[in-house]
């Protein structure tokens, strides 16, 4: 069975922080560099699209003080990051409503998903002021604008039509979400991308994320079957 797009909620870093009493920033700092292994990770299995939950529409309402640091930390973790991943062949996305954030970070965000000219590896999607059900509401807009304006019929609009007004199109959709740090929930991460998508949850926190337990999570996900509807007769015919 292909595992082509795995989707991760990054949960525990506050936690992880907490237990070593220290601040939760720390726990963010320690977060980003499983973000570094995981990558490499997905690059051995063989994975070709990585999307993380970086910074929800609800982390906004966070302390004042941890949210800037966070955004201090990605703007440090792109600059830093980006070339070598570059040219390990790793293409830089960005989903979400970028509006909210600063012009420097934009830019940033911009530069750092340009083009890479080396070949593509992975195509790894940092999910940032992104929540699900905007996803769908933004698709909505544009479908509603376009038939408002007369380019398409209403009577056109069908599942794959409507995903590709969703933000990881052309991407395939989600093959395995895991979440790390215990709860079993998704979080108003990707809503139409997961209908099919197997989920995998660990009590591991996110700083303690690592590559024998990812290869470990790519071994369950190859040994469960994926059905779509159909029965396991069907599907071993
Ligand atoms: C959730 O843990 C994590 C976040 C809100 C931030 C995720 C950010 C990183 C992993 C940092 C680096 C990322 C990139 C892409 C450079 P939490 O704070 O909700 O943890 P808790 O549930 O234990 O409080």
């Amino acid at each position: 069975m292909s595992l082509r797009h795995v989707a991760i909620i990054m949960d525990g870093n506050g936690r992880w922080a907490a237990r070593r009493k220290r601040p939760r920033t720390f726990g963010h700092q320690r977060g980003a560099r499983a973000v570094k292994k995981t990558i490499e990770a997905c690059i051995r299995n063989d994975v070709a699209y990585l999307t993380l939950f970086a910074f929800s529409s609800e982390n906004w309402s966070r302390p004042e003080q941890e949210v800037q640091k966070l955004m201090q930390l990605f703007m440090r973790s792109l600059k830093k990051e980006t070339p070598e991943l570059q040219k390990q062949g790793v293409q830089l996305a960005f989903i979400g409503d970028l509006s909210r954030f600063s012009e420097a970070l934009q830019e940033s965000m911009r530069k750092a998903s340009e083009p890479i000219n080396t070949e593509q590896r992975l195509i790894l999607n940092i999910a940032v002021n992104y929540g699900g059900q905007w996803d769908i509401s933004q698709a909505c807009r544009k479908l509603a604008q376009e038939a408002k304006d007369g380019l398409i019929q209403p009577e056109s609009i069908d599942e794959e039509l409507f995903q590709s007004y969703t933000s990881l199109h052309p991407q395939p959709v989600v093959d395995l979400m895991i979440r790390t740090g215990g709860e079993h929930r998704i979080s108003n991460f990707l809503l139409w991308q997961i209908a099919y998508s197997e989920l995998y949850f660990t009590e591991t926190l996110w700083p303690d994320f690592d590559m024998p337990e990812f290869n470990e999570i790519v071994n369950a996900f190859n040994r469960r079957e994926r059905r779509f509807g159909q029965t396991s007769e069907q599907i071993n015919a």
